[in-house]
């Protein structure tokens, strides 16, 4: 059934699918792809429709989980094994966890999305990846017909990228995931303003509630207006380049990756080119923080396409650096 999945993505534009259908197990997915009889290549998941760019028009069916369930499946004296469904909404699993007194996701609050495309992306946010706490990720293999269970360094996780997002998993749908997490409050304060935070009296829920705080300030909430997050990677330059750089724009924020690369911010070189705040044809540049492309009221996605395709353009002329998209372009 023709279906638009406008209220399926945060950027908040019309996008018109051959259906939407939800899951609630292994079960039920098997008997709607058998039901709605369609090649695998048909097939397209979404989640909280957060990372995702939609064509305006995709002839395809979209699966979406609805498994909602958390569990606890084994227990040491300073850890704990929760097995959570694709379905449950990330934030809502980062506040349970705090409830719980299981560790380690704090930094990850108000992340907008699902469990299930959180090891997509390898989501991190203040000095903390998702990939540090997860031990597998548990996929139905949709051509195989089969259930299989990645651990964690099967998952080839990166700085924003992992196996999901490569034509090894094209026809996988991620039905949970498996996290290791701490029952002692460790934070991990290394970022900016978490810096600042008294240790003594830290608690998750204190610590939680900064991060929201940081978050709610910089980023845009994408139910108030559309966005996708950070639209753009931070690029990993050779550190020749990036000393080259440095030498031109002494104030360049950059972080070490290794031995021969830096980390540089994508934001910033956005903002300095005078991208922020910038608005043309219903879409601009979030006022601020420049790396967040917004939705004012455009109604399909080529506005947005088309606006950062000339950021890319300018950063390239400006800085000799290419900046690559960061949420997926689904059509
Ligand atoms: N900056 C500017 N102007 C801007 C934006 C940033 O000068 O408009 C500067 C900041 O002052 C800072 C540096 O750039 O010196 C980095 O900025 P920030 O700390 O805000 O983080 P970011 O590198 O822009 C990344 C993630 C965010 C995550 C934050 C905090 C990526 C692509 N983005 O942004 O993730 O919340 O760090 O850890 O890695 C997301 O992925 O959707 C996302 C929001």
């Amino acid at each position: 059934m023709i279906t638009n999945l406008k209220n399926h993505n945060t950027l908040g534009v019309d996008s018109i699918c051959d259906g939407l259908h939800s899951f609630s197990s292994v079960e039920t997915l098997e008997t709607l792809i058998d039901t709605l009889n369609r090649p695998i290549s048909e097939f397209k998941v979404i989640g909280g429709g957060s990372n995702v760019i939609l064509a305006p028009r995709i002839e395809k069916v979209f699966l979406q989980s609805s498994d909602q369930s958390i569990r606890l499946i084994d227990e040491h004296s300073d850890k704990v094994w929760i097995e959570v469904g694709a379905g449950v909404n990330w934030h809502q699993f980062v506040l349970h966890c705090a409830q719980q007194h299981w560790h380690g996701l704090e930094n990850l609050a108000l992340i907008p999305g699902s469990v299930g495309a959180s090891p997509v992306q390898n989501i991190g946010a203040y000095g903390v990846e998702v990939c540090e706490k997860i031990h597998s990720v548990n996929i139905y293999d949709m051509s195989k017909r089969c259930q299989q269970t990645l651990p964690a360094d099967a998952c080839q996780f990166s700085y924003r990228n992992s196996i999901f997002k490569t034509p090894a998993a094209r026809n996988w749908v991620i039905t949970s995931v498996i996290f290791e997490l701490d029952r002692q409050f460790s934070p991990v304060l290394r970022y900016g303003p978490l810096c600042q935070l008294d240790t003594s009296t830290l608690d998750a829920n204190m610590l939680i509630d900064q991060v929201v705080d940081i978050r709610s300030a910089k980023l845009p909430d994408p139910r108030v207006l559309g966005n996708v997050g950070s639209f753009f990677h931070n690029p990993i330059v050779s550190t020749s380049q990036c000393i080259e750089l440095q030498s031109k724009h002494p104030t360049l924020p950059h972080y070490r990756v290794d031995d021969q690369h830096d980390k540089l911010a994508a934001g910033w070189l956005i903002d300095q080119a005078g991208w922020r705040g910038y608005r043309e044809n219903g879409v601009g540049v979030h006022s601020e923080q420049a790396l967040v492309l917004v939705n004012y009221d455009a109604t399909s996605c080529d506005a947005i396409l088309a606006l950062s395709q000339r950021i890319v353009a300018d950063i390239q002329e400006k800085y000799g650096i290419l900046l690559h998209r960061e949420p997926e372009y689904v059509a």
